[in-house]
């Protein structure tokens, strides 16, 4: 099933994803859609917050990335339940963008190296290093769980200049390929 992504303004994104248990209803099934829905939408990584469902929970898959890089990345995963317990090395920037914002990249700062914990699609427990791409695309999915975007890590100038495009995704007016869910804003309609 191929769910529509939630787009920015919408108040789902900025909340806080919960943990689950193994007993979380269909969960095989809902990974499955995770996936088809991220590649649906040419995306690299999905959080559950971007399908309406504040748990902690996002797939990736950097295969894509493959044709921009030298060597090539074989990076497909479910992260359940993660949690950064480590951020270290320099800052590093890279021109990110996102599902829910769509028609922006920007380069944003992160650092380079992570350690995080989590949990599979089998309920393995993992505690790993990732650098790199990888390491990129997992910060910017844990950001989803913590409510942020990140047009949020700009400086203010970027973001001041992007402040109408933002406002044209909310409001439902720049064009997108895939199906997305729009806040219901107070004014008038879009
Ligand atoms: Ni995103």
């Amino acid at each position: 099933m191929i769910y529509p992504i939630v787009a920015y303004g919408h108040p789902n994104l900025r909340k806080i994803a919960v943990d689950i248990d193994k007993d979380y209803p269909n969960l095989d099934k809902f990974i499955e859609s995770m996936y088809e829905s991220m590649y649906e939408s040419n995306g690299v990584g999905l959080a559950a917050p971007q399908v309406n469902r504040s748990i902690r929970l996002f797939v990736v898959d950097a295969t894509p990335f493959s044709d921009e890089i030298p060597e090539p990345i074989e990076f497909k995963r479910v992260f359940i339940n993660a949690k950064i317990i480590e951020r270290t090395g320099d800052d590093w920037a890279f021109q990110e963008g996102c599902l829910s914002v769509p028609g922006i990249n920007e380069e944003v700062m992160r650092p380079a190296k992570i350690r995080i914990q989590y949990y599979d699609e089998n309920w393995e427990f993992h505690d790993e290093y990732f650098d790199d791409i990888p390491a990129r695309i997992i910060q910017h999915e844990y950001d989803h769980l913590e409510g942020i975007l990140f047009v949020d890590r700009l400086s203010p100038l970027r973001k001041t200049i992007l402040k109408g495009k933002l406002m044209d995704i909310a409001k439902g007016k720049t064009k997108v390929s895939y199906r997305m869910i729009y806040p219901k804003l107070k004014n008038k309609r879009k």
